[in-house]
């Protein structure tokens, strides 16, 4: 792969996902290129480029999915699942019954595998004390379509569920061979929803937002236009969790504000009518 071959799929990368790669990148991006030049048996970086340009929606997705990073697990972070649980989620639902709205809206954006909106919604099932009557929508979006097929089964191995805590375990999961897989009364909490994150999708009144490890991957400008939106998906004093190594500092202006809660990190939207 020249360089100039390199550039035209990084810009083409940055344009449709808001990815961009550096230039250290490019022995990344020619070995994903590469698996998909012999899968089509094409001969060459340019001929393959023309190809996704060429209206190729499908081959695109392909190529998109392909150069994402999909690393993901149950229960992420733990501090912060410990904070979400113990602290986040008794604070919202004790605010939001006293003004008797029983409705939880919560958003996995990009939720990859499923492992994280699964997570939510057994934290949510197990722990909140009359969840059976409250209206639960745990939204999972993701660019990936492979992703998101995978995650809307909600079958993984043994070794995938390390983290869950071995009564969840029992109750959350139903063993099928070798596989466990999450248990409908899980499931039907959780919505997946193919969504690129540098669009509008709609959404608002979330009690929560789960934005985690997916904001690395972006340049500032668009980190900052992409947190702008999810502000605004945000009820007043929702929270906002972001990936261990992700920080708003020089991105948001003060409408969110910084929590630190026994080793867990979130932010809060700052209710201005305070
Ligand atoms: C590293 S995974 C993080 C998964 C999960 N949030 C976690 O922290 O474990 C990043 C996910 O973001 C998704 N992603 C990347 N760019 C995206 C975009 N523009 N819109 C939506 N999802 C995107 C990828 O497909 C991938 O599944």
């Amino acid at each position: 792969m020249t360089d100039d071959e390199f550039k035209l799929f990084r810009d083409l990368i940055h344009k449709e996902c808001g990815i961009f790669l550096h230039d250290g990148k490019k022995d990344f991006l020619r070995a994903r290129v590469e698996k998909r030049l012999n899968a089509l048996d094409m001969k060459s970086f340019f001929q393959y480029y023309r190809h996704i340009n060429d209206n190729n929606r499908d081959e695109l997705c392909i190529f998109i999915d392909s150069v994402t990073i999909h690393e993901t697990s149950f229960f992420r972070n733990t501090p912060q699942f410990q904070m979400f649980r113990e602290k986040v989620l008794p604070e919202i639902t004790e605010r939001k019954r006293k003004l008797r709205d029983y409705s939880l809206n919560i958003w996995s954006a990009g939720c990859a595998t499923g492992e994280e909106p699964y997570s939510i919604a057994i934290d949510v099932s197990e722990t909140v004390p009359d969840a059976s009557l409250w209206n639960i929508k745990i939204i999972a979006s993701d660019i990936s379509l492979r992703c998101l097929d995978s995650a809307s089964k909600g079958v993984y191995p043994r070794d995938k569920l390390k983290d869950v805590p071995e009564k969840y375990i029992a109750k959350c999961f139903r063993q099928v061979g070798e596989y466990y897989e999450v248990k409908d009364s899980i499931k039907k909490l959780v919505v997946f929803d193919y969504h690129n994150i540098m669009h509008e999708n709609g959404l608002a009144n979330m009690d929560a937002i789960f934005f985690r490890n997916v904001m690395i991957y972006f340049d500032i400008e668009e980190q900052k236009k992409i947190i702008a939106r999810l502000l605004r998906a945000l009820n007043p004093e929702g929270y906002l969790f972001l990936g261990h190594a992700e920080t708003l500092q020089g991105i948001s202006n003060g409408d969110l504000r910084f929590l630190y809660w026994n080793k867990g990190t979130a932010y809060q939207k700052v209710n201005k009518h305070e």
